[in-house]
């Protein structure tokens, strides 16, 4: 691919701005300057700098964001700054999209992709793709609202029976919970379902890929083969869950779903 085109594909503006780049000298491959800008590469696996940035090339984007607190999901934020703000700008340019939303209190474990197939298979309802949250209550949680969570409750704003895949007690005030659905503010209307309410909310898996505890809030880094497998891989485990625990899914396909 020539230099040009393998730029653009990356994120790093028009055929004009990629150019503009490569002629003023700012684009090097293994620490050579490339001032031709028709020059040949093989794409997959090279590594070339922009303005001594280092990159690797990646025909497709899949990140993991471990988002803050106080950031939105969305490219127009209204109180909040963008989880978008925190990703280079050629990331961004390449239109990558989160995958579903987490509210802007909640941190945790957020995937982007500019891959359209893979945002539709992780947000689809049908795929039973299980999200593992560590939840801080209000209240002290007691076997009543663990047993009631599991066994499914219907929403209090909304005809919707949804059970969570699993729910255990950490301590008092403090659950490890999955639900497969995904929707607006789910856990804390779950919660409120059972007479308690969410005081914090971090996400800390989705499928079988759990956030590293080394990336950092803010931080994000990028997936490789063997992180999306382990992501796959984790979605079959959670279907066969979801089976187990008495039909969950039929639940969230009650009325008004
Ligand atoms: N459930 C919520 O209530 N909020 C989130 O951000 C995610 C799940």
């Amino acid at each position: 691919m020539d230099l040009t085109r393998l730029l653009q594909s990356q994120g790093f503006g028009s055929r004009a701005e990629c150019r503009a780049l490569i002629a003023g000298g700012r684009v090097s491959v293994d620490g050579r300057r490339c001032v031709d800008w028709d020059e040949q590469f093989e794409a997959a696996g090279l590594v070339f700098c922009v303005d001594g940035v280092s990159w690797r090339y990646h025909k497709a984007v899949y990140l993991a964001l471990h988002k803050p607190g106080c950031y939105e999901c969305s490219h127009r934020p209204q109180y909040h700054r963008s989880v978008y703000s925190l990703l280079p700008v050629p990331l961004t340019r390449r239109g990558v999209e989160a995958v579903g939303r987490l509210d802007q209190d909640t941190t945790g474990l957020l995937l982007l992709s500019d891959d359209g197939a893979f945002v539709h298979r992780y947000t689809s309802p049908r795929k039973l793709v299980e999200k593992v949250y560590e939840v801080r209550t209000r209240y002290a949680v007691d076997e009543g609202q663990v047993q009631a969570l599991l066994a499914g409750v219907t929403l209090r704003d909304e005809a919707l029976t949804v059970a969570a895949v699993r729910c255990q007690r950490l301590d008092d005030r403090h659950l490890r919970l999955s639900v497969t659905l995904g929707r607006y503010h789910l856990v804390k209307r779950l919660l409120a379902a059972v007479g308690n309410r969410v005081e914090s909310l971090h996400r800390v898996a989705i499928g079988g890929f759990v956030l590293p505890p080394e990336l950092r809030a803010g931080d994000w880094m990028w997936l490789e083969a063997a992180d999306l497998e382990r992501l796959a891989a984790g979605c079959l485990a959670a279907s066969a869950g979801g089976l187990r625990h008495g039909g969950h899914a039929a639940m969230e396909g009650a009325p008004g779903s």
